[in-house]
């Protein structure tokens, strides 16, 4: 994720805004960029890599003078982590000059305006055409061109503006993105996170959508869409460094889990143009393909099982799914009519690189769905299409997985639509489940405070079962992986129809088997083996919509999840398995963000 930092006083800027930026560089980035106001000029100084980078290139910041600026780091989402692309970005005439942290869904309409009208783009990035917009709209008075700029813009967005013209002044606003303004004496900042704020103030204002602020050395003016100035209150800032880097939360893996309805709507919104879906710039040419294989590592293979039942329903085409250790070594049979949809949200994962490269040795298509922008992974397919997850940091996968699975969801529907398999009310009826998956995510954080008390109850186990059958077994392969590789419980994943094929023998009084029984065509059957497995003194946590009043009656205890349709389940289907996995964990002192033996990337065989 993006961060931005401001400031305006009486001291140089650009040394705070380096601390700032390095109290942000916990969130992950790949370029920083500065810029400065002085004497009605702005310089701007940027680097890929790291803000040690750009201290050594303004020498501590003592080449960039003047006591107003602003700071960025970025994590690339439009256009490669280059310098051009990399913030603050600067209007035509160089009088203004922006930070942004979000995404401006309707950049591409914005961009094909402002070049009819003769403006030139520096970068790739989203945000370049708010430093045009700004210049369009400038009358004077940065704040009402600010104003009108986000009359404009679609999406989410923390905003710092400067402007050379008004010395000592930055403007802010914020709409889904957040934006924190530190309250000092004779000096005043910005930033998206308290973070960066610390080490200087502790007094906070803090924004809502919609909101406007001015900030000059000695006030903050706050703002409400329609220009009319609001009182806002003085917050105290209570949290020390460790525990704001990681947002309030205990570690990074719960705040991940918690960023889950952002993530998933970052992936999808800008991907939406009206009821059509348009996967970036990216044409997938599918004339020939009569089979698609999906590969990867870990999380990242279960995401593939998971959607591989929606792909196969919207586009007709046979999908199989196949583990990259194993592919790369198997002598696979496919050529041209092959599309091989390779899954890593690190794009550097050594087995996913060679299954990738084998599969297109022998004359396969290949799409990558990656996280991070230019890795090898992305580079190396024909088509790549980025989840826009943000970093993540700890090292169990939770936005990564279900990103990745949401990125599956849209490529299945915007194939089978241009494949013609799949008909008009059924394509509405998923586009519309897939734009409320976000609500659907957030509703399923909600709904089940219990998740603690149940992990009180659960964390002695010695092993616990997952089941389920069709997506739901998806669901369950991933939640499993998720409780054995943070608390260190044995945990086996199974489709519950195979137990009385051998496994049943292990079930004995007390064990914990995990029942996910989210998919109503085959939860009947799901239920007849809860029924089996208690016969032989099973303990059952079922994991079902809160409406299936039979279960309530079968099952020990419940977790709930919201009813979504069931090709597009197993995104929300697996958030209260990351929960109860985390807090079984916590029960366990695990080391949860950090596990041990595992590493975030495996860029090793
Ligand atoms: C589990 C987890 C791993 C990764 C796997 C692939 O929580 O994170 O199983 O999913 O190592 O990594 P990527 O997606 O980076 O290729």
């Amino acid at each position: 994720m993006c961060g931005i930092v401001g400031y305006t006083g009486t001291q140089n800027a650009a040394p705070a805004l380096l601390e700032g930026l390095k109290k942000l560089e916990y969130r992950g980035y790949d370029s920083a960029g500065i810029a400065v106001l002085e004497n009605g000029r702005i310089s701007v100084s940027k680097v890929t890599g790291r803000i040690a980078g750009l201290e050594e290139k303004t020498e501590g910041g003592a080449l960039l003078p003047g006591t107003t600026g602003i700071g960025h780091t970025r994590w690339a989402t439009h256009g490669a982590p280059t310098e051009p692309n990399a913030h603050p970005h600067a209007s035509n005439d160089g009088r203004f000059v922006v930070v942004h942290n979000g995404i401006i869904e309707n950049y591409m309409e914005l961009k094909q305006e402002l070049l009819a009208k003769g403006y030139r783009f520096e970068s790739e990035t989203d945000t370049e055409v708010v430093a045009h917009l700004v210049e369009m709209y400038y009358r004077g008075d940065l704040k009402s061109a600010v104003m009108r700029t986000a009359a404009r813009l679609r999406g989410s967005y923390a905003l710092g503006i400067i402007c050379a013209e008004e010395p000592d002044t930055v403007i802010v606003v914020r709409e889904a993105s957040p934006l924190i303004l530190g309250v000092g004496i004779g000096e005043n900042f910005f930033a998206s996170d308290v973070t960066a704020l610390v080490a200087y103030t502790r007094n906070a204002i803090y924004l809502e959508d919609g909101e406007f602020a001015k900030l000059t050395p000695d006030g903050i003016s706050v703002f409400d869409c329609t220009g009319h100035e609001i009182e806002k209150k003085i917050s105290r800032i209570t949290w020390d460094i460790q525990a704001a880097e990681k947002g309030g939360y205990d570690h990074f893996m719960l705040k991940e889990i918690m960023e889950q309805p952002r993530a998933v709507k970052a992936a999808i919104a800008p991907r939406l143009h009206g009821s059509e879906i348009v996967l970036d710039d990216t044409d997938i040419d599918l004339t020939g393909i009569r089979k698609i294989v999906i590969t990867a590592c870990g999380s990242a293979y279960y995401a593939g099982c998971a959607a591989k039942y929606a792909i196969e329903a919207l586009c007709r085409i046979p999908v199989t799914t196949e583990l990259a250790s194993e592919l790369r070594y198997s002598d696979p049979l496919m050529g041209e009519d092959t599309l091989v949809i390779v899954l890593s949200q690190s794009g550097e994962t050594a087995d996913s690189i060679a299954a990738l490269r084998e599969c297109k040795s022998r004359g396969a298509r290949a799409l990558a769905i990656v996280n991070v922008v230019g890795s090898t992974i992305a580079k190396i397919a024909d088509w790549c299409l980025y989840t826009w997850a943000g970093p993540e940091i700890a090292v169990a996968t939770t936005k990564g997985y279900t990103t990745q699975l949401t990125v599956l969801y849209l490529f299945a529907l915007y194939a089978g639509r241009k494949l013609k398999t799949v008909d008009d009310a059924s394509y509405r009826k998923l586009l519309s489940c897939l734009k409320s998956l976000p609500k659907l995510l957030q509703q399923a954080l909600d709904m089940n405070p219990e998740i603690p008390r149940l992990a009180k109850k659960y964390h002695r186990a010695d092993s616990m079962f997952f089941i389920g059958r069709n997506t739901d077994y998806a669901v369950a392969l991933e939640g499993a992986l998720k409780m054995k590789e943070i608390s260190y419980i044995h945990a086996e994943s199974y489709a519950a129809g195979e137990l009385k094929h051998g496994t049943i023998a292990l079930m004995h009084d007390g064990q914990p088997v995990i029942a996910l029984c989210c998919n109503d065509a085959i939860t009947e059957k799901t239920m007849s083996n809860i029924v089996e497995v208690k016969a032989r003194g099973a303990e059952v946590l079922a994991v079902a919509h809160r409406e299936n009043s039979k279960i309530l009656s079968l099952a020990d205890d419940m977790i709930f999840v919201p009813r979504v349709h069931p090709l597009l389940s197993a995104a929300v289907e697996i958030v209260p398995l990351q929960l109860l996995a985390y807090y079984v964990a916590k029960e366990n002192n695990c080391d949860i963000d950090k596990p041990k033996n595992l590493a975030k990337s495996v860029t090793v065989e």
